[in-house]
């Protein structure tokens, strides 16, 4: 049976409590609009631990544009619906007024990896993501944490993040999810325009060719896409463009290019 916790009060009565005792308990953070590649991370915490946790939060600090919270996708009826599908124990979806008694005063901050690629131009991004990543992870106490390669800039924040504060929570790394067309699956494809979508499917499959860097950016803006990065760090081709106003990212290990699609 799927609880779902709105007041921490709540939880952290349930979590002190002796059902949780020497028990293993996984979070997968979320902002709902659950889809695939989200049931992935939460199918592999059903496997790993004994207590599985999904967070849904729309983080509204990790947002550097006021039109993309406002029409960011809030689907919690048919998120429970997976989420009880997929039996996980308890859904935590807190108010922003719990989250940040703080008004976000107090927040984390990355110097380096989060100045570049994604963090170049959306301001503030990281700090949103690490502070409430940090705040859910002190409130639920998880043994393990479950993220996405898609977003790997962030996963790889996060690593670190629990490295550099000493925290003792094990990080998994989960594969990027991807529909029929190799495009990553992404609360934000359904915001593309029908014409779009067919188009988008292009992104991954140039961004994975085996290419110089320059040679995949004019492909993609020929192919009709708006490009804003396509890097090469940390042992992985980064990109990320614009499709109409919806932004698109993704990434491929350097081993891989041109053996992906
Ligand atoms: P959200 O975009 O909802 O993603 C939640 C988790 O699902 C992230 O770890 C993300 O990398 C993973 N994910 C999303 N699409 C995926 C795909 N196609 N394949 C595999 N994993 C995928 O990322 C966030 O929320 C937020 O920044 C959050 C970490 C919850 C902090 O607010």
């Amino acid at each position: 049976m799927t609880s779902v916790i709105e007041s921490l009060s709540d939880w952290n009565r349930q979590r002190s409590s002796p059902a949780f005792q020497d028990k293993t308990l996984g979070l997968v953070p979320t902002m709902g609009n659950l889809h695939a590649g989200h049931r992935s991370l939460m199918e592999r915490s059903r496997h790993q631990n004994d207590i599985c946790v999904v967070s849904i939060f729309v983080n509204a600090p990790q947002f550097d544009q006021k039109e993309d919270l406002r029409s960011y996708p809030r689907t919690l009826g048919s998120d429970l619906e997976t989420a009880r599908q997929l039996e996980i124990d308890y859904v935590i979806c807190p108010t922003h007024k719990a989250l940040y008694p703080d008004h976000y005063t107090y927040r984390v901050t990355e110097s380096r990896l989060s100045k570049v690629l994604c963090g170049k131009s959306r301001t503030g991004h990281f700090d949103g993501v690490l502070t409430v990543v940090l705040k859910l992870l002190m409130l639920i106490k998880p043994h393990r944490c479950y993220f996405g390669e898609k977003d790997y800039q962030q996963l790889q924040l996060i690593k670190g993040m629990l490295s550099a504060f000493f925290l003792d929570i094990e990080l998994i790394a989960c594969p990027t999810v991807r529909d029929q067309d190799g495009l990553a699956l992404s609360s934000r494809n359904q915001k593309l325009k029908a014409s779009d979508r067919v188009l988008a499917a292009e992104f991954p499959r140039i961004l994975s060719m085996r290419l110089p860097v320059d040679v995949v950016k004019d492909s993609l803006q020929e192919a009709g896409f708006v490009v804003e990065y396509v890097e090469e760090e940390m042992g992985r081709r980064f990109g990320a463009v614009l499709l109409g106003d919806v932004r698109l990212i993704d990434n491929f290990l350097l081993a891989d290019l041109g053996k992906v699609f």
